[in-house]
């Protein structure tokens, strides 16, 4: 009994943990919230807002874009004004734009008066320059408008005084004409102009279940893989239209955009402060250029690694013994060919060892080799290892400026102490990965 409440107590205190790394990780960065309509009519809104105001209040910068679009349906409807599309976006004609107005601000003010509700000061405003989008290919646009610009200055100053801004699907032409301007294109522009770490698109709906796109389990997506899951996607659907502004927001700079079911209470929050996740993300991929090794690789990666055979920097090795590890292997590929490589070997007993690190002369102090180190620590924590080593004879300085530590031989598993070489002695360094942010941050 007491054993299990032992457990329970490591449990919580590791989400504490966890919780206080993202928070500090996050803090005080800009997130962008895309809110559709539909979830302000859902019981799940006012956790919503709670989680949006805990957010506030515990100094990130959250900046709202709601969704207006069936809440404008809806207005047009009950006055009979007949919507026509195109370009994937409503035609705004005169007659319907001051009830556009009306379904724009009634949609902002649910945002408003939700965050009242929990003492966060908020305000609406005109933050977005638009022009109209015109006459394209002879369809007279009419008021619906491109973003021109956010002004940044403006929502920066009323974040730093604490307020939350909410930014309407309305822009202002620089003579002030309102023009009618799609909340995605908003979300894009403000997450980019304002430098946002994330950008979180809510809805009423689960994301992958209401799609016929394939995303594969895990929903960690590249931007690559989301051009690869839209170009196979021929049924649009508004799925489809959440990916390709996740990966539109990510190509402009946003480390990370997040499409989230906000009927899943705390998902947003689970997202921010947990190694869990929730939803999809589609994340900047820094990793891009490294990838697995293939065998077509090995006598590149020998060629790579000679001269440091040779120097003494690397213990030798030849194409059958990389290609007998191969899947612990990973190369850094520019412009098609292999500039870095580096493997994991997994020993047991939650231990790893990074080895046959190894650099282009021609590539170094580009970041390759702290890369490739945080690529196989991410893939360590996913293995859940406790602990990663390396035997280096030249390189402890660049280890510990990564974070490892020197460590004693004692400390090795079994089978690698049993391996050591007495005469090349090598130093061995190591990393400790804590439970609660098992991917430490490499500088
Ligand atoms: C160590 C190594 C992998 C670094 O690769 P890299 O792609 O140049 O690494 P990064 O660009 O991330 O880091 C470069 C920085 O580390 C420094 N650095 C490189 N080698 C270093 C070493 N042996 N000791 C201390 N610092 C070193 C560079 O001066 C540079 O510093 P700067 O950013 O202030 O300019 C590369 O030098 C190499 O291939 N070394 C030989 C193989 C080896 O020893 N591997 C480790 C054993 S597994």
């Amino acid at each position: 009994m007491k054993k299990k409440e032992n457990e329970i107590q490591v449990k919580e205190i590791d989400m504490i943990r966890e919780a206080f790394h993202y928070q500090s990780r996050f803090a005080g960065s800009v997130m962008v919230f895309k809110i559709d309509f539909p979830l302000t009519r859902d019981p799940s809104f006012s956790y919503v807002m709670k989680d949006l105001a805990l957010l506030v209040k515990t100094g990130f910068k959250v900046v709202i874009v709601p969704g207006a679009k069936e809440r404008i349906d809806a207005v047009l409807r009950q006055y009979r004004i007949e919507s026509r599309f195109a370009l994937s976006a409503r035609i705004t004609t005169e007659s319907a734009m001051p009830f556009v107005l009306m379904a724009a601000f009634d949609a902002a003010t649910c945002f408003m008066t939700g965050l009242s509700g929990d003492q966060v000061d908020a305000v609406i405003g005109n933050f977005v320059r638009a022009r109209g989008m015109g006459v394209i290919d002879g369809v007279d646009m009419e008021h619906t408008g491109a973003v021109d610009r956010i002004a940044t200055e403006s929502v920066e100053r009323i974040l730093r005084l604490g307020i939350t801004p909410i930014l309407p699907c309305i822009g202002w032409s620089a003579a002030g004409k309102p023009y009618n301007v799609q909340s995605d294109e908003i979300a894009l522009a403000a997450a980019a102009a304002l430098g946002a770490s994330k950008l979180f698109i809510l809805s009423a709906r689960a994301g992958r279940g209401s799609s016929r796109c394939a995303v594969p389990e895990g929903g960690r997506l590249t931007p690559s893989e989301v051009e690869r899951i839209l170009a196979g996607n021929e049924t649009g659907g508004r799925f489809a239209e959440e990916l390709s502004l996740a990966l539109r927001a990510v190509k402009a700079g946003v480390e990370r955009a997040h499409i989230i079911d906000g009927r899943e209470e705390g998902a947003a929050l689970r997202e921010l402060f947990s190694n869990l996740g929730a939803g999809i993300m589609v994340y900047a991929d820094e990793y891009e250029a490294i990838r697995p090794l293939k065998s077509a690789d090995i006598p590149a990666v020998l060629r790579l690694m000679e001269p440091l055979f040779q120097r003494g920097n690397l213990v030798r090795r030849n194409g059958e013994q990389i290609r007998e590890k191969k899947d612990d292997y990973v190369v850094f590929e520019i412009d098609g060919s292999i500039h870095a490589c580096a493997a994991l070997h997994l020993w047991g007993a939650g231990q790893g060892e990074i080895a046959a690190l190894a650099t282009d002369p021609a590539y170094t102090a580009m970041g390759l080799g702290r890369r490739l180190v945080r690529y196989l620590l991410d893939r360590a924590a996913r293995e859940e290892l406790k602990r990663v080593f390396v035997l280096t004879t030249r390189t402890n300085d660049w280890f510990e400026f990564l974070g490892f530590t020197e460590s004693s031989l004692e400390s090795l598993p079994d089978a690698k102490r049993r391996q050591y070489d007495h005469r090349r002695k090598s130093k061995v360094l190591a990393l400790t990965l804590d439970r609660a942010c098992p991917s430490p941050t490499v500088p």
